[in-house]
């Protein structure tokens, strides 16, 4: 499959059209932003890292039965995926106090929820992403009760399916961000990312972080973080697979 036009270009990766209609390739770069744009800077090979892990996530997703964009590999950093509408939430799943919840509530990082929460935020860059409610979702025509119930229920099943995984590798999913999309006869699917660009990990013993927030919060050790959370991955992957054989 090859390469048309460019569609579009994100702070993290670039989408180009191929001859399918139905597709897109979407291209990782290793730009990273923060602070809505307002904080740039480039994280030496994430967009490779990023690229391979999002889309063995979501294999392993699609194996547990949760629809994904995701179609196949195509190199390092470019991936052939389904094309959506884009729903403009973000959802995002906590299982630990991290980030804005910590800062809007004035409450430590690290609290352990009872069950995950789930928020969604207005995809709007112009306006800071808004939190807001479904009705506000609803009010906005933002999707529907049965899209938002389908994306509710999609997003504590994905926490399921990460959070143990995650555990395996010896690391503490505390939250992600997601996002779906409508394919074109109207279903959602999981689309965007899964990577240590939208998800804190925590490494359970230490409590180190080894995702995106080592780049905003300057805390150094950025690329070496994304390669240690891959390396946890990509040998836990194999692990599954020498237990199935055996
Ligand atoms: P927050 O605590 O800053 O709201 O972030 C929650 C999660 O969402 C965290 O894992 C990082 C991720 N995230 C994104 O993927 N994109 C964003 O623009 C923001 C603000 C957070």
């Amino acid at each position: 499959m090859k390469k048309g036009a460019q569609l579009y270009e994100g702070k993290a990766k670039k989408v180009f059209a191929t001859d399918d209609p139905e597709l897109l390739i979407v291209s990782y770069k290793d730009d990273a932003t923060a602070f809505n744009g307002q904080k740039r800077g480039t994280i030496r090979g994430k967009g490779v890292i990023n690229n391979r892990m999002s889309n063995l996530l979501m294999q392993l997703l699609e194996e547990k039965g949760i629809p994904t964009h995701f179609v196949k590999e195509l190199s390092e950093r470019d991936t052939l995926v389904k094309k959506v509408k884009i729903v403009p939430l973000e959802v995002i799943v906590r299982n630990r106090s991290a980030g804005s919840f910590a800062a809007r509530y004035g409450v430590e990082e690290g609290i352990i929820f009872a069950a995950p929460t789930v928020e969604f935020s207005y995809k709007n860059d112009a306006l800071g992403d808004p939190l807001l409610n479904d009705s506000h979702a609803l009010a906005l025509g933002l999707a529907t009760r049965e899209e938002l119930d389908t994306i509710r229920g999609y997003a504590l099943n994905i926490d399921g399916v990460l959070a143990a995984f995650w555990k395996e590798c010896g690391v503490t999913l505390v939250d992600f961000k997601l996002e779906f999309g409508r394919l074109s006869d109207g279903s959602i699917v999981l689309a965007d990312e899964i990577s240590p660009d939208t998800c804190r990990l925590w490494d359970s013993a230490t409590g180190e972080k080894l995702d995106k927030d080592r780049f905003r919060r300057d805390l150094g050790g950025v690329e070496e973080a994304y390669q240690e959370i891959m390396r946890r991955l990509e040998a836990q992957l194999q692990a599954g697979k020498k237990d199935q054989q055996s």
